[in-house]
């Protein structure tokens, strides 16, 4: 039974990085931009779930196509994604409806309000917009929902630091899990460059932050500063626009979800990842690495002599791959993985590679564990998409490379990122700057409360992190123990 997922995105760089990775999903699956599907030399079937079975090595298990995860078909069998945009401001929508995907969304779910003026990057003017704007939000989703067999999650794309994405975004958090209270909430959280243009970023940022830890069951974080660090340094990219880092978060969306699309024995749907890389509830706050990032010369100058797993899976732990920008190795010492998850993807990985990767990692110290579970890597095995590496063939193009990886891990060390807005949040609240923008609206209703609230909360969530470091951490929340035991454990 397919366990669809459907994307909502909200402000501007929610629906920039969704169409750019609608567009990934595309290649991904042959699917042209007009929802229309790819001739491949491969395919034996156009159904959603076709089973491409025609890899020239016949050792191969075959690829089973789960197109219907994320598209379903029109009534003229085109594809179209299961995704609702929506704005304050039509601008970032325009361009999308301008773009070569125009064809492929369904033009209903694109929602912009009607008067079109953006939340101004204040949180509490996006969050005020929900009220006036949920009837018609929901109504998309609803629809979409209705429409799947079994719909298992809803992945909401934004950032947390302007109005829409951030105060909007939260607002339909908040009401998500009123209508869909058995659905997952996924997201996708873009964190601001501590050097950002927003002067008010650390209010929106921590506004936005005490939603997450509330209402999601699982956060991605896209850390702008690391972005920006891998376009330099990996790609030689002076000043990357917003569609190169884009196309950063989405290659490393479309690896982190190749699982639940391409399935093989593990982690085929949203809640078996959750579930082993999020032990406890509240620490849910994952981050995502990836390797080779495709125009890196070096990199490529190197996979083509020859990638190893083993090169693959020690990479994925270096901070410079790593989509968020705290270095969780010099980070406190204390800070540790609370899980990990790799996806291999390559045609001829062999299994015995990744268990003696497993095994230098370990005896490396390449990664510590917390104290209270088990301190394992998990890895799936993926194969590349038939689709690209057809098309490269066609177009004389770079094939994919023979091994690449993606890690999602679960680190105590995100919590010096939030530690860091906190503290962004404390200057300028301790200097009362623009509090007049906030509290007239109507969450605040002159009062500074929800300030102190989310202040709260993040400081809470910051705290667990710091507490699951410990062996004692299996009593956090209960009584004051005595145990101070505080070993940590490296991986098996
Ligand atoms: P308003 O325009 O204020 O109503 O809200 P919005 O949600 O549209 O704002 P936006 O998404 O532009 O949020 C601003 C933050 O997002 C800043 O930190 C920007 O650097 C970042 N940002 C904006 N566009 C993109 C993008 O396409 N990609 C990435 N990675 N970040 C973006
Ligand atoms: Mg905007």
């Amino acid at each position: 039974m397919p366990r669809e997922l459907l994307t909502v995105s909200a402000g501007q760089a929610g629906n920039q990085i969704s169409s750019e990775f609608w567009a990934q999903l595309c290649a991904e699956h042959g699917i042209s931009p007009d929802g229309l599907l790819d001739q491949h030399p491969f395919a034996q079937s156009s159904s959603s779930t076709s089973t491409l079975g025609g890899d020239p090595t016949p050792h191969h298990q075959p690829y089973h196509d789960r197109k219907d995860v994320f598209f379903y078909q029109a009534d003229d069998d085109r594809y179209i994604p299961r995704a609702v945009m929506v704005d304050l401001e039509p601008r970032v929508l325009n361009g999308i409806r301008n773009s070569p995907y125009a064809n492929l969304y369904n033009p209903e779910n694109f929602f912009e309000s009607q008067d079109g003026g953006g939340a101004g990057n204040n949180f509490a003017k996006g969050h005020a917009a929900g009220d006036a704007v949920w009837n018609d939000i929901a109504e998309m989703l609803e629809r979409e929902a209705e429409g799947s067999d079994s719909l298992e999650g809803i992945m909401l794309l934004h950032s947390i630091a302007g109005g829409t994405g951030a105060g909007l975004g939260s607002y339909i958090l908040e009401r998500l899990s009123d209508v869909f209270p058995k659905k997952l909430i996924q997201t996708y959280s873009v964190f601001p460059h501590a050097t950002g243009d927003i002067v008010v970023q650390p209010y929106n940022s921590i506004l936005t932050l005490q939603r997450l830890a509330e209402f999601a069951d699982s956060v991605v974080v896209l850390d702008n500063k690391a972005l920006a660090n891998i376009c330099q340094d990996r790609l030689h990219i002076g000043e990357p626009s917003y569609s190169q880092t884009n196309q950063l978060v989405s290659t490393v969306m479309a690896a982190s979800t190749q699982t639940l699309r391409y399935p093989g024995y593990m982690n085929n749907d949203l809640v078996s990842m959750i579930a082993s890389l999020i032990p406890t509830p509240r620490c849910h706050f994952l981050s995502t690495s990836y390797t080779p990032f495709t125009s890196d010369k070096v990199e490529q100058a190197r996979a083509v002599r020859k990638t190893t797993v083993l090169d693959v899976m020690r990479r994925l732990l270096q901070p410079k791959n790593r989509l968020v920008s705290t270095s969780f190795a010099s980070d406190a010492k204390s800070s540790c993985y609370i899980s990990i998850m790799n996806i291999i993807q390559g045609d001829e990985v062999d299994p015995t590679d990744v268990h003696k990767s497993l095994v230098r990692i370990r005896e490396r110290g390449l990664a510590s564990f917390i104290p209270w579970g088990p301190a394992s890597i998990q890895v799936a095995l993926t194969k590349p998409s038939p689709y690209v590496r057809a098309r490269s063939a066609a177009e004389g193009t770079a094939p994919p490379p023979r091994v690449s990886g993606c890690m999602v891990a679960n680190h105590t060390g995100i919590a010096s990122l939030f530690a860091a807005q906190l503290r962004q949040f404390d200057l300028l609240r301790n200097k009362k700057a623009f509090l007049q923008a906030y509290t007239p609206e109507p969450l605040f209703n002159g009062t500074l409360e929800p300030f102190e609230d989310a202040r709260n909360a993040a400081a809470e969530l910051i705290d667990e992190y710091r507490a699951a470091e410990k062996a004692t951490y299996v009593d956090y929340g209960a009584p004051a123990s005595n145990s101070d035991a505080d070993g940590r454990q490296r991986a098996r």
